[in-house]
């Protein structure tokens, strides 16, 4: 027989859904031997618009793609499920911060995470909705009544580490490949910390191959951390294909075994690891084993510009927690 795996998306109908769900259903994500099941979860306004999607999917004649469900029922949509990539919430526009959509969008994932009770005992869930930190935590608080172990909640920050090494690939005039180690501090915000000085091109520190350290402490920060607002800006709807992108980068990264001596940003629950407080749903460098367990990568050097930055980003991680601890359970 051969493996499968069923995914739940919720705001299936979205930008971030339509970019997302053909590069899960063609067997791209999870490989050519894995027969891929599709969830799918949206407000029952959108239910049309979600046939349809799902008319475009059954026209892909994707061999791999095993089934397909649409629901406005998330004990349904998360049933059985060994992914949960958790997207639908309202996108932020111009203007906004991501943290200014923290009353409208909290509710969703009180729902959710109860709901999450009905997945598999493998279960893997990845928050994307805004503002993603504190939404996973609300869905992961939620979620322990039902059994589902906190260190199995993710909160999307793997776009801005592509973000990140895309504009150092940039500036060093190599190919993006080149660049790993690149951690995300904190918050997928404006707060954010990505860490050049951890970072490596070709295996050498960012910092010795770049040398315009003025650059890697202000402007490259700044245009990482104000990506998403740039990219509203642009378009006049948020970033969608590079988000679902990321998603996918995300699961692939969770499915493999990370090589030694790399390691990936994710925003999981802190155990205290660089003195972060406990519980709080923190980006970390971390690595995974491929079977939805994962360690946090200790002994980074963080100077004291580093240091400032971190703790910048993790006092906003708890206000943003005080503004919903009505939600958490
Ligand atoms: P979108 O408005 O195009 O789609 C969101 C979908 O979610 C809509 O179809 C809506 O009906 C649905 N939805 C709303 N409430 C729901 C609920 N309770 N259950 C199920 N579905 C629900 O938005 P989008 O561009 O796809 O973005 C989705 C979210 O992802 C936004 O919050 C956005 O800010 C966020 N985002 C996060 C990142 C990241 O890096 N973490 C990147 C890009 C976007
Ligand atoms: C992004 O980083 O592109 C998303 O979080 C959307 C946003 O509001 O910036």
């Amino acid at each position: 027989m051969p493996r499968s795996v069923k995914v739940a998306v919720t705001g299936a109908a979205g930008q971030i859904g339509y970019a997302l769900l053909p590069r899960l259903a063609s067997g791209s994500v999870f490989g050519p031997e894995v027969q891929v099941s599709l969830s799918l979860l949206e407000v029952t306004p959108a239910l049309a618009a979600l046939e349809g999607v799902v008319m475009e999917l059954d026209d892909c004649a994707f061999p791999l793609l095993k089934s397909i469900e649409i629901t406005d029922d998330p004990n349904k949509a998360f049933d059985g499920v060994n992914w949960g990539l958790l997207v639908g919430s309202k996108p932020r526009s111009k203007g906004m911060e991501r943290g200014d959509l923290i009353r409208e969008n909290g509710p969703i994932f009180v729902g959710q995470g109860n709901a999450l009770a009905n997945a598999a005992s493998d279960v893997q869930v990845l928050v994307v909705g805004n503002p993603a930190n504190t939404n996973c935590l609300i869905a992961m608080q939620n979620a322990k009544a039902g059994g589902v172990p906190s260190n199995r909640f993710h909160a999307m920050t793997r776009l801005d580490q592509n973000r990140a090494q895309a504009q150092l690939a940039k500036k060093a005039g190599v190919p993006v490949a080149q660049v790993t180690n690149m951690v995300i501090w904190g918050n997928h915000s404006a707060t954010q910390y990505p860490d050049a000085e951890n970072a490596k091109i070709n295996g050498r520190d960012v910092p010795d191959v770049i040398g315009h350290i003025s650059w890697l402490q202000d402007d490259f920060i700044k245009v990482v951390q104000q990506r998403g607002a740039e990219v509203i800006s642009a378009r006049g709807l948020s970033s969608a294909a590079s988000a679902a992108n990321a998603a996918l980068d995300h699961v692939v990264s969770m499915e493999s075994i990370t090589a030694e001596g790399d390691f990936f940003s994710s925003g999981v629950i802190s155990d205290g690891s660089y003195g972060i407080e406990e519980g709080l749903i923190f980006s970390f460098p971390i690595r995974s084993y491929g079977n939805g367990d994962w360690e946090i990568v200790q002994g980074l050097d963080l100077s004291a510009f580093a240091k400032e930055k971190i703790s910048a980003t993790e006092i906003e991680l708890q206000e943003e927690r005080s503004v919903i601890a009505d939600l958490l359970k």
